[in-house]
């Protein structure tokens, strides 16, 4: 989705780290990008359709070193087309006030058709059919007769929506506001120079110190200082925080791609989620960030799940972890579904909400009405600090580590790994006894090897993959708990690979679904080896019938299960609870060679992007 980069120095030219952070922001998703320098002689604006080193060779080629080249204050975006074309004109930053003013924003002004109608009506004529440039001249009208920081907290204030700011004025030279609700925005604190972003990768390069905005905020920015405010001009504290990872870790470090990398970190992701969080001994877990205590858990009577795509479907693997392990009824539920339902919950229930990157508007947003509601809400997200971690209030991180490809892998095994950890903990509120507590625990502590064991399956998945790789549909089936796995193998193939797939419960094919099979349309069957397996080996058994070719994700040494498919990806055996995260890391791997085999973008995948903070 949308970046955001600001930067501002006492002597150190601004082109130079806004170009290095739109490019650490590329992993996002976008289609456009552009930078706004103030100069001696006025805001010089680029913009390019495509990719950042595009922006970056018109820079090279235009940019005069006396002019934008010298200009130590500049601001920058990445843009994900909502509200117009990719164009040129529709990429950030707008300008307004004769291009003495420029802004760049992330989010969607709601009420932008209202606003720009009443502009225009006061003769403002605009260059773009963005929401944006709505509040560039809104600002722009308060610019003329107030100071910089009332200007636009006066033009936010008409504002319905979501953003996060940055803006730069020639009428305030070497000043820059800032400000967001409901977008995130984080300012990295050095010496002699401040740089705004709105994910902290493109600050790390620079400092470790940042300060995250909080919705509502407003900050005044300069090489020296950082003012922050209320919308109504009150000054507000916020705490200057350490940023834990380094820059080397969202470097592809020898992979040809982000997601091949992550794949391969998913041994160590799984051992950070873990580590410290299981209690051998009493066959339980602990994970004192929700701060429920037993007697809390034992009120709870249901659990509803909240979160969108990859998320949803770890969501959805948790509704036969809880009622399994915990004897409690799940409720996995779409997040924006779920926002707009008026939901029945109440005090008895526990909201769940996942998120890798914590900043999902939908998510957020069912994290607030569960609040309002007056559920118990707890968060798993993997990026420390993330809005929907902040506002749950309490929860547990996963700890997976810098997840950059658009398509999420660690990230989903990760959220499986630590609802197996929460069911467990729940379970043992409730019936499960310590001895199979024990058990599990010590099936988790084995997790990141046999995870380990399917990666070492790469070349024979890849070898597979190129048997399929020209293949328009797909079908993947799974049944139980195994279901979700086959969405989520069914999204991998869709997003990075851009065939067309469908995740379905097994025994659902024959209901319709199934007049599509022929020999052209593979299926891909999870039959690793839990109960249920024989009914969805008579379910592939009909696929045969029907000519589709058959690759099974079988148990290693199950005869039986690969005797019905035409190839076979072997995981190893591990207990039922554990299976979609063994069975999942064969399906991503598959995912990659196939889409590797077509050519895509893998790591950028058309029209999408890694955090939707748009509703
Ligand atoms: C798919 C994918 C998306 C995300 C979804 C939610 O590979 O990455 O479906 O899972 O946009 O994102 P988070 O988990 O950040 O809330």
């Amino acid at each position: 989705m949308c970046g955001i980069v600001g930067f501002t120095s006492l002597k150190t030219p601004a082109v130079g780290p806004l170009i290095s952070g739109l490019r650490r922001l590329e992993y996002r998703g976008y289609d456009s990008a552009g930078v706004a320098l103030e100069s001696s002689d006025g805001i010089q604006i680029y913009k390019q359709t495509g990719k950042v080193a595009e922006l970056d060779a018109l820079l090279r080629q235009s940019l005069s070193p006396e002019e934008g080249g010298r200009a130590t204050i500049g601001i920058a975006h990445t843009r994900w087309a909502t509200h117009g074309q990719p164009t040129k004109a529709n990429a950030h930053p707008h300008v307004a006030d004769g291009g003495r003013l420029a802004l760049v924003h992330n989010g969607i002004i709601e009420n932008y058709a209202a606003l720009r109608a009443g502009l225009e009506k006061h003769g403002v004529t605009f260059q773009s059919q963005t929401d944006t440039e709505v509040l560039a001249h809104l600002i722009a009208q308060f610019d003329k007769s107030a100071d910089f920081l009332s200007a636009v907290t006066q033009a936010l204030k008409q504002v319905e929506g979501t953003y996060g700011i940055a803006v730069i004025s020639m009428r305030h030279p070497g000043e820059m506001i800032v400000a967001r609700k409901g977008s995130p925005l984080v300012i990295g604190i050095c010496d002699g120079q401040t740089v705004v972003a709105s994910d902290v990768s493109a600050i790390i390069a620079h400092t470790r110190q940042v300060i995250y905005l909080k919705d509502g905020d407003v900050a005044r920015v300069t090489p020296e200082s950082v003012n922050i405010f209320s919308l109504d001009a009150m000054p507000v504290s916020r705490d200057i925080q350490e940023i834990d990872f380094d820059a080397t870790a969202i470097e592809k470090g020898g992979y040809e791609h982000f997601m091949l990398k992550e794949i391969h970190e998913q041994p160590d992701a799984l051992k950070n989620t873990i580590r410290g969080r299981l209690d051998r001994s009493e066959g339980t877990a602990i994970l004192s960030g929700f701060n429920l205590s037993p007697r809390e858990l034992a009120a709870v009577r249901r659990l509803v799940i909240v979160g969108c795509g990859t998320s949803l479907h770890a969501g959805m693997v948790g509704k036969y972890l809880f009622e399994s392990l915990a004897d409690v009824p799940v409720t996995p539920e779409q997040a924006a579904e779920f926002r707009y339902s008026n939901p029945l919950i109440g005090p008895d229930d526990w909201v769940i909400a996942l998120s890798q990157s914590g900043e999902t508007a939908d998510t957020l947003a069912a994290v607030r009405e569960s609040v309002r509601k007056g559920a118990l809400v707890s968060a798993l997200c993997n990026v420390v600090g993330s809005t929907i971690a902040r506002e749950a209030g309490r929860g547990v991180y996963l700890h997976a580590g810098p997840e950059i490809s658009v398509a999420s892998t660690k990230a989903f095994t990760a959220q499986v790994t630590a609802l197996v950890m929460t069911a467990l903990k729940l379970g043992r509120t409730r019936r499960l006894s310590r001895e199979e507590g024990i058990r599990l625990v010590e099936e988790i502590e084995r997790l990141p090897e046999l995870v380990a064991s399917v990666i070492e399956r790469s070349d024979a998945i890849a070898a597979i993959a190129e048997k399929y790789a020209a293949t328009n549909d797909m079908f993947f089936i799974g049944r139980g708990i195994l279901y979700p796995t086959a969405l989520e193998g069914a999204l991998k193939m869709k997003e990075i690979a851009y065939i067309h797939a469908e995740g379905y419960q097994a025994a659902e094919l024959k209901h319709g679904p199934i007049a599509l099979l022929s020999g052209k349309t593979p299926v891909i069957a999870l039959l690793a080896d839990i109960p249920g397996k024989e009914k969805t080996i008579g379910n592939v058994q009909e696929c045969k019938a029907r000519k589709a070719p058959v690759v099974a994700i079988v148990t290693e040494g199950d005869d039986d299960a690969c005797a019905h498919a035409d190839d076979v990806i072997a995981v190893p055996r591990t207990s039922q609870h554990l299976s979609p995260i063994v069975s999942v890391v064969a399906l991503q791997l598959f995912a990659y060679h196939v889409a590797r085999l077509r050519g895509c973008e893998i790591d950028q995948p058309r029209n999408l992007a890694k955090s939707v903070t748009v509703e």
